[in-house]
């Protein structure tokens, strides 16, 4: 059985039922979440734009150590227009060996390996397929230059509150003594402005989980009524965690493949993403907790998202 229909019958076989957002990323998805980062509501591409346009200088600044040249790796790298700032900067000051973006999704990494080059002339790029840290033992083996590791959008928020620093000591157990990672995190602030940009007014948010559903029909042969669901969002300022859901608005019975049957009381649930908000506090105690040393953080203007580097200590 292959992995996506093995998890989506373990969330949807699970109460409350739930779906992993990692698998909203088809090419409807990418589309529709191109469309939110577009949106008035989604605060965030913005705010780290703004950070990657306006304070680059200071970020070369803080990573930049003169002696030795630095390997970029990027989880997550998408279209790379926000590290391609960083990387134009290192590359200007003769900071950098080289670049890996890893992505999961194979198209990206081909089209970063042709698109790239032309942009950033000098670039010595090393597009890597597969998963985060997997990919990350691989660029250690090909090269043994200081490291540093981008990991932005905000990314970090869709591990839950109490799982994020696992995955940031796992980070700090791949890495060496003086490597580097630079996170971006999107910080509490206004309940209403953190609802509102997951719950945009064009809807983009609510047809992105909605397609999730799609994407199930079509390559899991299952019948979900698309009609039937709802989508609402949620956040919390007491934990910062904002939350995604699909409601059920009838009892219902859906078949997934020819053997699964999955039943749907009325309004209920399936919890589709977190993506969990921080303090700087918090941000500054998991670095101290998981082996890291914070070296600089950069804000937007309006202080909504931050970019932090944090230097690895052995
Ligand atoms: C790509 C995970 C950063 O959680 O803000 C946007 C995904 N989901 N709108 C986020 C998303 C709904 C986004 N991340």
């Amino acid at each position: 059985m292959d992995n996506f229909l093995k998890d989506v019958l373990k969330g949807l076989q699970s109460s409350p039922k739930y779906l992993q957002s990692k698998y909203f990323y088809d090419k409807k998805g990418d589309e529709l979440f191109q469309k939110i980062m577009a949106s008035g509501e989604y605060y965030l591409t913005n705010c780290e734009m703004e950070i990657f346009t306006t304070q680059i200088a200071e970020i070369a600044d803080a990573i930049v150590d003169g002696q030795r040249q630095l390997d970029v790796i990027e989880f997550g790298a998408g279209d790379a227009t926000k590290s391609s700032h960083l990387l134009k900067e290192l590359l200007k000051r003769k900071a950098i060996g080289a670049y890996f973006p890893i992505d999961i999704s194979n198209h990206i990494i081909e089209l970063l390996n042709r698109a790239l080059p032309p942009m950033l002339p000098g670039l010595n790029i090393h597009g890597l397929n597969g998963e985060y840290f997997s990919m990350l033992s691989k660029a250690n083996e090909i090269s043994n230059n200081r490291k540093l590791v981008l990991f932005l959008g905000a990314n970090i928020g869709n591990f839950k509150f109490n799982e994020m620093p696992q995955f940031c000591n796992r980070l700090h157990n791949e890495l060496s003594a003086g490597d580097l990672v630079l996170i971006g995190f999107d910080l509490k602030k206004h309940p209403r402005k953190i609802r509102n940009a997951y719950d945009d007014a064009q809807g983009f948010t609510r047809e992105f989980n909605l397609n999730l559903l799609t994407r199930i029909n079509r390559e899991l042969n299952a019948d979900f009524d698309i009609e039937q669901f709802d989508h609402y969002a949620s956040y919390d300022p007491d934990n910062g965690a904002c939350k995604s859901y699909l409601v059920s608005l009838a009892k219902q019975d859906v078949c997934i493949g020819k053997n699964h049957l999955i039943y749907f009381e009325k309004d209920e649930t399936i919890f589709m993403e977190i993506s969990q908000k921080y303090s700087i506090e918090e941000i500054n105690k998991t670095a101290l907790e998981s082996g890291f040393t914070p070296v600089a953080h950069f804000f937007d203007g309006n202080k909504y998202f931050t970019d932090v580097v944090w230097r690895v200590e052995k």
